[in-house]
């Protein structure tokens, strides 16, 4: 049968009709559901096409060791965000994104130390108990943290002004489950615009900004990992993430002390099994 607007879709769902595992059938299938009804809707001219090739084009070249601009892509629409929100555990602390940043394995650190290897911007303190979702408290987990500087930039993106593990530490979770260290509040930040992502939000009117916010990665055997951020509750563009990770639960007070700041972020992972 000829390849018309009408048949097309079908001719290719059914072209993947031996597909032996069922779930990449049913995606295969999704995929064409909605490429297929995207340009139908959309009608593009064989010249705005080949304008979507060279930017997805554009997006794997940009890709590196060091770059991920396919997930900065999924990120800006959302996308990330959605999966996470799919994926999260009832009953435990929201999770978000993981960003482009966790390249480097935080150095191992001692419950109290800081990490901040610059001592500029304005000091803090970050507490918390890591528990399960019945409220027992978890001995021995793992807590990784990475932030960006009070400047707004990662160790990896400032390689020569910043000491690698700055502003990264992995703690464990003393007998009570309790965790705390010392850091610089950290800046609100504009994700990489020097690619075709920033190329996109330029030509849309968007600001490329994410509020400030400390990442975390709480993992303890028996329990879903999770990975998160706590966002700080004075931040600019709490309202306006660039990639739409805030959740109003995660917004935490940095308090002012006068000498330093103080923050306190309890997490709950939810059993494996539930
Ligand atoms: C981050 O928070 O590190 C991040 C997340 C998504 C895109 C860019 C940066
Ligand atoms: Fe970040």
């Amino acid at each position: 049968m000829d390849f018309t607007e009408t048949s097309a879709e079908q001719a290719v769902i059914n072209s993947f009709s031996a597909t032996a595992d069922p779930r990449l059938a049913e995606i295969l299938t999704a995929v064409t559901r909605h490429l297929h009804a995207l340009v139908r809707e959309v009608r593009p001219t064989m010249a705005e096409w080949e304008q979507a090739i060279e930017f997805l084009t554009d997006i794997g070249h940009t890709c590196g060791p060091a770059r991920q601009e396919f997930v900065l892509l999924s990120d800006v629409f959302g996308v990330s965000m959605l999966v996470e929100t799919l994926n999260d555990s009832d009953g435990g602390t929201e999770a978000t994104v993981l960003g482009p940043f966790h390249l480097t394995e935080s150095p191992q650190r001692e419950l109290g130390d800081s990490i901040d290897l610059l001592g500029t911007g304005a000091p803090c303190v970050i507490t918390g108990t890591v528990r399960a979702t019945d409220g027992t408290p978890l001995p021995g987990a793992s807590v990784d943290i990475w932030q960006c500087s009070a400047d707004g930039f990662y160790d990896v993106q400032q390689p020569d002004r910043q000491p690698p593990g700055n502003g990264r530490g992995r703690f464990r979770t003393d007998s009570e489950g309790k965790f705390w260290f010392r850091t610089v509040v950290p800046s609100h930040y504009p994700i990489p615009t020097d690619g075709p992502v920033g190329r996109l939000l330029n030509a849309t009117g968007r600001h490329p900004y994410r509020p400030a916010h400390v990442h975390v990665i709480a993992e303890a055997a028996g329990h879903h990992s999770l990975t998160t951020h706590m966002f700080v509750a004075d931040s600019p563009y709490l309202d306006s993430d660039a990639v739409f990770a805030v959740k109003r639960s995660l917004i935490t007070e940095f308090a002012d002390r006068g000498s330093h700041r103080e923050a306190h972020f309890d997490i709950r992972l939810a059993p494996e099994g539930e």
